[in-house]
């Protein structure tokens, strides 16, 4: 029997959310938001200033929102106000046949047969961090440093086929900047504060560079024609829309590229940081992760368990939001036409009605064909727009924290305890710092 383990956990709000108390807390600490009875109860409602807001925890009327009343539910106006001069154009916050054939046109670079002609990459990736690692100086490592330059390699590998055609600090330094720029703005804006009023706030110079940056890589690749194993962007290329039979506009494969690379690397890069923090809490979950090591990723059965495990206690799509087009009536929840609906990932998680010892990390909860199924478990989402690298993330996620634990033994740095906290993604505020002891040093 192991002993329970109780890992960090954020700190929720004390009370409902205010006007101020979002403006300050969306760029510290989004999950501040969130009061700390989300984990209690199924539906939370209220309202900040003109705007009405209810959070669900309820896996039924997520289902309804998610799923079969997707149309009633696009991406809400604060994230749409957030992203839309950066990926506007992109699969993200399109919906209907616009958001069809660009999700058909991806697919592919994403699939099962895909990854498997990745898969050498990513274990050549994972075996260049281990010597990394071996090579690092001083005793203890902040993880999420070098879990991001991997996932960014890889993600970069499967768009474009190379690793070092895109500068990730230029290109997270854009984004980051604009995006918390932007973020105050359409708070405001959603609160009320009328549209011209945000060009104070408009963050242009980062979108224009980040633009830049991926219009010069599919210009080279128009000019040098399609690799012969087809990645991303030449699945982009090649797209010819079902009912006019264009090509894809040029705009449309830039904010597609754009978001893939954002949403396909620091989600990636923090779960694993966050398994292998979660790994130094146990050094029996260790052991038999690493018997896995030499497994197809399929079959690295324990190995998915920490996983699935560490996406549902640190979900880093903490918090999903959508706008109602239309009234609706779920139960006895009434959401009225422009409601604001947050479909809060890590309170469901952690819900007191859905799972046992919420807050302990207890891998084998997962054991058991199918068990990751269930309602109250959604970290890449529910429904036609769910995740689309979901099936990437979990094999490269198998195959980096299987061999990072074939190569060394992992333990927290005395003292040091990770600050879970949301702004873009779910990470530690403090970096997440391990100790490394490679293994045939250990006997
Ligand atoms: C551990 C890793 C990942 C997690 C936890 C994650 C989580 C999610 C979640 C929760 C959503 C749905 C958001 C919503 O409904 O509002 C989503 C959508 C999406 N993800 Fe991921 N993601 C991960 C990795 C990736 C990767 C590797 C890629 C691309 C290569 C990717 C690309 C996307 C895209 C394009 C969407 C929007 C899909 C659509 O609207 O049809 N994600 N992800």
């Amino acid at each position: 029997m192991r002993v329970p383990v109780h890992p960090a956990k954020s700190k929720l709000g004390q009370s409902a959310p205010t006007f101020w108390s979002v403006l300050q807390k969306i760029r510290h600490n989004g999950l501040e938001i969130l009061p700390d009875q989300v984990v209690h109860a199924p539906v939370l409602s209220g309202r900040i200033a003109w705007q009405n807001w209810h959070m669900v925890m309820d896996p039924q009327i997520i289902h309804h929102i998610t799923d079969t009343h997707v149309q009633n539910y696009p991406r809400s106006d604060l994230i749409r106000r957030v992203l839309e001069p950066a990926i506007g154009q992109g699969m993200f916050l399109s919906d209907g046949m616009e958001w069809l054939w660009q999700r058909h046109a991806a697919a592919p670079a994403l699939g099962r047969h895909h990854f498997a002609g990745l898969k050498p990459k990513i274990k050549e990736r994972a075996n260049a961090l281990c010597n990394r690692l071996e090579h690092a100086k001083g005793p203890s490592i902040n993880i999420y440093h070098e879990s991001v330059s991997v996932t960014f390699d890889l993600i970069c590998r499967v768009l474009f086929s190379d690793i070092k055609v895109v500068d990730r600090d230029a290109m997270e330094h854009a984004f980051e900047s604009y995006v918390s720029k932007s973020l105050g703005r359409a708070v405001l804006q959603t609160a009320g504060m009328p549209r011209w009023m945000g060009r104070v706030f408009s963050g242009a110079a980062p979108v224009t560079h980040m633009h830049d940056i991926i219009e010069r890589l599919i210009h080279k690749r128009q000019a040098d024609g399609p690799r012969d194993h087809p990645d991303m962007l030449d699945h982009l290329l090649a797209a010819r829309h079902p009912k006019t039979g264009q090509v894809m506009p040029l705009e449309t494969i830039r904010d597609n590229l754009i978001t893939f690379m954002i949403a396909g690397h620091d989600t990636t890069a923090v779960t694993l940081a966050w398994a292998l923090y979660l790994c130094s809490l146990d050094a029996s979950v260790q052991d038999k992760i690493r018997q896995e090591a030499g497994l197809e990723p399929d079959a690295q059965t324990f190995t998915r368990q920490v996983i699935w495990e560490t996406l549902r206690l640190y979900p880093p799509a903490a918090i999903s939001s959508r706008t109602a087009r239309g009234d609706d009536q779920i139960g006895n929840l009434k959401i009225a036409k422009g409601d604001l609906v947050l479909l809060p990932t890590y309170a469901l998680h952690r819900h007191r009605a859905y799972w046992d010892a919420p807050d302990e990390f207890h891998p084998e909860r997962f054991a058991g064909e199918g068990a990751h199924k269930i309602p109250a478990y959604m970290p890449f989402g529910h429904g036609p727009h769910s995740c689309i690298g979901a099936r990437l993330a979990m094999g490269e996620l198998a195959i980096l924290l299987s061999t990072v634990l074939s190569r060394f033994r992992v333990s927290l740095t005395s003292g040091h305890v990770p600050d879970p906290v949301v702004t873009l993604t779910l990470h530690s505020r403090n970096g997440i710092w391990l100790e490394l002891i490679p293994c045939d040093k250990t006997g």
